[in-house]
């Protein structure tokens, strides 16, 4: 695999340099491959080795990459060298490059493929904490959670893979003045009989009647704010209905995510860190933090000038917290507990000063971790709509993908017979809705379209299911042939190369999304390999070639197929067998 690879270019390039060879691992990657273009298997940078300063940066770069290139010497392993410009590519023996990289990839076991490689050693690793989905209870989920929950599973997953321990947690809204008005809209529009059938639908309601009613009702304002200020000091009364929203809210969303292939390990929330909340403003208080406005709010000023010029407020003059409040809070809780190594925050990118906000606080605090707290964010999503209307609940999206994708396979006439249509379209659905997602970068927005993510063709969920698939049946239709043994000699068709290539560049893939935390670098690497399975589909037939032709191919496509599933489940997609 391409660790072998690496290491053997690098140590040759160590021994001739006199140079540890490690130096020369990260310049070192994969050659993209071209359609029907021959090309070299892993490249050199000559630019990147100065940079590092492993190389002098002085002279000719072009006389210094061929002064290099002509030290190394070709061997059984490696069969060419070439220079160009500032780079030296090396070409493998054929034989050795289908041998390394098939041999650990068996379809179906988890392979572990590509995740030793130097490349990715070199990453550092820990306990990382996860926050993402965090919808607020009674109000709408809203694309922008749809987008947390699966960026942040994708960034859960991809750290785990990576050897990681991960915590993944949800942190719920669900405290602040709105239950107030929640709690008082309850005890007035409210029905325990509905609020059971339906409860987050029920709660939802309410939540948009009260919300109405305290427009021109200053009565029921006062009493959500009495309400607030209850919960607040733990009145029972309030506390045992606030409890009952929030049990049912949690256990509804817990049957929804699983829907969605993905899980949590804390359901914390806003109203967990209630108790330290008055610790934290004693803190700021007494480091010299916290200012008092002339309307008796309390602030911490966090312009450089020291002018008030900006300020965050942390505590409302009546007395209770704020959304920032109880982040400071729940931060430091969160280390204590948990003692993370880093922890990251998923949300859209409207929340970004907040987030900048709450690290500096922690920082000004004397909380060094502050700079091992990173917010990821994103864009905007345009027009995520259903057929019955605007999207409320996160099983409003799912049900509509499910049916979309349920009629399409319906309509296909190359839809398999299979015992669970629905949990199929379930399945290639929230993957259509997942790539859609992952394609670009994160931080911009993206029209939502169920046509465009549902198309069988193109760069869609769909394909790359449809990819997985089509290997499996394959693998299926051909199960008298054994491809545990195979000989490697036989798979030097360019669209066989064309393929081992590729999967040089897995870990290279792996190591980007893991840089910057954008799942488009595993992304496009997988949908790059769907079409190179599927020209090799096409170029080379398994039924009807001689038996160890045969076994070689299924080799190549069940391999192939096991780091596409790989890939997949890291993305947050749960590859089908049939559709
Ligand atoms: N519930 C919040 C919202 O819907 C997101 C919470 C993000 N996390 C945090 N620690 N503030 O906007």
């Amino acid at each position: 695999m391409a660790c072998f690879f690496r290491r053997r270019i690098a140590a040759q390039l160590g021994r001739t340099m006199r140079l540890c060879e490690d130096a020369f691992i990260p310049a070192l990657s994969a050659v993209p491959v071209f359609k029907k273009q021959q090309t070299a298997d892993l490249r050199l940078s000559i630019n990147m080795l100065r940079d590092n300063g492993v190389l002098p940066s002085i002279g000719d770069i072009r006389a210094q990459t061929e002064h290099l290139a002509r030290q190394l010497k070709q061997d059984s392993v490696v069969e060419e060298i070439t220079a160009e410009s500032a780079v030296i590519y090396f070409r493998f023996n054929r034989k050795l490059l289908a041998q390394k990289i098939l041999e650990p990839l068996r379809m179906g076991g988890n392979s572990k493929f590509g995740l030793n490689s130097e490349l990715l050693k070199s990453l550092k690793r820990g306990l990382t904490l996860v926050e993402y989905s965090s919808p607020n209870i009674a109000k709408k989920f809203h694309a922008g959670h749809l987008r947390s929950t699966i960026i942040g599973n994708f960034i859960a997953n991809l750290k785990q893979s990576l050897g990681n321990k991960v915590i993944r947690m949800n942190y719920l809204g669900d405290w602040g003045l709105q239950f107030g008005l929640l709690g008082v809209g309850f005890r007035q529009f409210g029905s325990q009989e509905q609020l059971k059938q339906n409860p987050l639908q029920h709660l939802f309601e309410v939540y948009v009647k009260v919300n109405q009613e305290a427009e021109h009702n200053e009565d029921t304002r006062l009493a959500a704010r009495d309400f607030f200020r209850q919960l607040e000091h733990h009145e029972s009364g309030a506390v045992s209905l606030w409890q009952q929203f929030r049990d049912i809210t949690v256990s509804e969303y817990r049957h929804v995510y699983k829907r969605l292939g993905l899980d949590f390990d804390v359901y914390s929330g806003e109203s967990f860190h209630q108790e330290r909340v008055q610790e934290v403003v004693q803190q700021l208080q007494d480091g010299g933090l916290l200012k008092t406005t002339e309307k008796g709010a309390g602030v911490v000023d966090l312009s450089a000038a020291q002018d008030m010029s900006t300020v965050s407020t942390v505590l409302r003059s009546d007395g209770t917290s704020l959304y920032i409040t109880r982040d400071i809070a729940a931060a430091i809780d969160r280390k204590e507990q948990y003692h993370f190594d880093e922890m990251i925050y998923v949300t859209d990118k409207s929340q970004t000063n907040h987030f900048q906000q709450l690290f500096q606080i922690l920082q000004a605090m004397g909380h060094s971790w502050a700079d091992r707290c990173h917010h990821v964010t994103f864009g905007l999503v345009q027009g995520m709509k259903t057929r019955g209307g605007e999207v409320v609940f996160l099983e409003d999206v799912l049900d509509e993908a499910r049916a979309r994708m349920l009629h399409n396979m319906k309509q296909s006439k190359t839809t398999k017979e299979m015992d669970d249509a629905e949990d199929t379209a379930q399945k290639v659905g929230i993957s259509a809705l997942i790539v859609q997602d992952f394609k670009g970068p994160l931080q911009s927005g993206y029209k939502f379209d169920w046509d465009t993510m549902l198309q069988a063709q193109g760069d869609t969920g769909v394909f790359l299911q449809y990819t997985h698939a089509r290997v499996c049946s394959l693998i299926q239709r051909n199960d008298n042939i054994d491809a545990a043994t195979f000989d490697p000699s036989l798979l030097t068709e360019p669209s066989s190369i064309a393929i081992l290539q590729h999967l040089l560049r897995y870990d290279e893939a792996l190591y980007q999304s893991a840089q910057d935390l954008q799942p488009k670098h595993l992304l496009n690497f997988l949908l790059k390999l769907c079409h190179l399975i599927a020209s090799a589909h096409r170029e080379l037939p398994v039924k009807g070639s001689p038996q160890e032709v045969a076994q070689a191919r299924l080799r190549l496509f069940s391999g192939s197929g096991s780091v596409l599933a790989d890939g997949m489940r890291i993305l947050g997609i749960t590859p089908v067998d049939k559709m």
